[in-house]
């Protein structure tokens, strides 16, 4: 297309082979000038392959590996069961509640900040970079980043929507970089921060530079990689969550059985307590429900593009250096030679050995460094949520339920379409334990 060779990966197989054991050969990623131009230029997401690539990715996935994400969880047992309070109260909407939830949890990982409630300057901050950021498009298809000269054109002949909305947006990207930073720095200062990503490198930066040594991240690499985490976790978790609550108001059945699986945990002979961490191997329905939500509606159904770095042959076809590599989740989820009866909604078809869905955290060197920690938020979240509440199909004027239709908005992190619902507290029980656990 207008010169630039495009493949797209269809199979699970094709991506697995070509972005995970070629990874090597598949991590670099096409120019994104418009994020660029945005305020985006040292975000891991948008870094072609080469040394600054290397260090965003090392910084990630030595914080956010499996093993480490563990430190996250009281923080994100704290906020879950903050998020389930507030509906019991009555507090704002569950959508507005969630929000809250996604970005107090990315912004105290991220840079240490509380965020107490709506009224917060960094909820504003993160929605107006958010919202900049989804409304660029489909990253890498803009005229500025097929012709990046055109991003020299002077604002009064500027041909492109695209290239005016991204130099309005960067106040809103810098903004959301440099203030929660200078407010930890300024605890730092004080001895009084918590840890986070930004302090965890910020202290490394410190030590190399007190034993004379050339520190491995500078502090743009450290306050972009920081940006990074906020733009790229807050809302994709908080997208997950959306799409979870329509699945499980268009599946009763399904919740029930959740409900009916947490119960026989939170009430061993009839004393009542709150859902932990400890209980996510007697869980499994959760997860499973997690996932068959992920298969059923991908977020980003092409996937952020890969681009190749050597030319390649793979079954006999030719893959010049330079190409631009995007995976097709949506195929690969309803695929009918992986999953029996792909388009039904069936959480028990990995009970029977049907795979997880491959392809919505990415691939091969590219892949999220972010998703066990999502996944933790995600799932402890809406176990506190079926502990306490169940969530019920809105009625039409006539008294009919109105079932959510599953639809995903376009552009960089998609979010499911609305849809409606009703929350009742479902145990009394579990709303006092969560109130008292305040
Ligand atoms: C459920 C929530 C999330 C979803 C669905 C998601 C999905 C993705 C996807 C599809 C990619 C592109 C992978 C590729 O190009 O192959 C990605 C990349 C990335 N994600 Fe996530 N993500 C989530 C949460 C997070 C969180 C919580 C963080 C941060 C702590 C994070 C940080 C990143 C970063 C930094 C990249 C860029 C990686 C690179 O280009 O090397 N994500 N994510």
């Amino acid at each position: 297309m207008l010169g630039q060779h495009i493949v797209v990966l269809n199979s699970a197989v094709a991506a697995t082979e070509l972005l995970d054991q070629r990874g090597a050969n598949y991590c670099d990623r096409p120019d994104f000038t418009l994020f660029e131009i945005m305020g985006w230029g040292r975000t891991l997401t948008f870094l072609k392959w080469g040394e600054q690539f290397k260090l965003h990715r090392k910084m990630f996935q030595s914080t956010f590996s499996r093993s480490n994400v563990g430190i996250f969880r009281p923080m994100q047992l704290q906020e879950s069961r903050k998020a389930v309070r507030s509906l019991i109260k009555g507090a704002g909407s569950w959508r507005e509640s969630t929000l809250l939830m996604t970005t107090s949890i990315i912004f105290r990982i991220a840079f240490g900040q509380d965020v107490p409630n709506e009224s917060s300057p960094y909820c504003e901050m993160a929605k107006a970079a958010s919202q900049a950021t989804a409304a660029g498009g489909i990253a890498g298809t803009s005229l500025v980043d097929i012709f990046p000269p055109v991003r020299f054109v002077p604002g009064w002949i500027n041909p492109s929507a695209a290239l005016r909305h991204a130099r309005v947006s960067r106040k809103a990207i810098q903004a959301v970089h440099d203030q929660p930073w200078d407010a930890n720095m300024r605890a730092i200062e004080a001895g009084t921060a918590s840890s986070s990503f930004m302090k965890i490198h910020w202290d490394r930066f410190v030590e190399s530079a007190k034993a004379g040594r050339r520190p491995e991240a500078n502090l743009e690499d450290i306050k972009g990689a920081t940006g990074a985490a906020i733009i790229a976790g807050g809302n994709t978790t908080w997208a997950t969550i959306l799409s979870c609550m329509l699945f499980l108001t268009r599946h009763p059945e399904i919740q029930r059985a959740i409900q009916a699986r947490l119960d026989m945990l939170l009430y061993p002979e009839g004393q009542a307590r709150l859902p932990e961490f400890g209980d996510h191997c007697e869980l499994k329905c959760l997860d499973d429900f997690i996932m068959e939500t992920m298969r059923c509606l991908p977020l980003n159904p092409l996937n952020i593009p890969h681009k190749s770095l050597r030319d390649d042959v793979y079954r006999g076809m030719f893959i010049p250096a330079g190409t631009m590599v995007l995976t097709n989740t949506t195929a690969m989820a309803t695929d009918a030679g992986t999953y029996k009866n792909p388009s039904v909604f069936d959480p028990s078809r990995y009970e029977r050995g049907e795979p997880y869905p491959l392809g919505n955290f990415g691939f091969g060197r590219r892949k999220c460094p972010g998703n066990w920690l999502a996944l933790a938020s995600v799932y402890m979240f809406l176990a506190t949520f079926l502990a306490a509440f169940e969530l019920e199909q809105a009625l039409d004027d006539e008294g009919k339920p109105k079932i959510p239709e599953p639809g995903v908005s376009v552009g960089l992190g998609g979010h499911p379409l609305p849809f409606e619902c009703v929350l009742k507290v479902r145990s009394q029980e579990m709303a006092r334990l969560l109130m008292e656990d305040a």
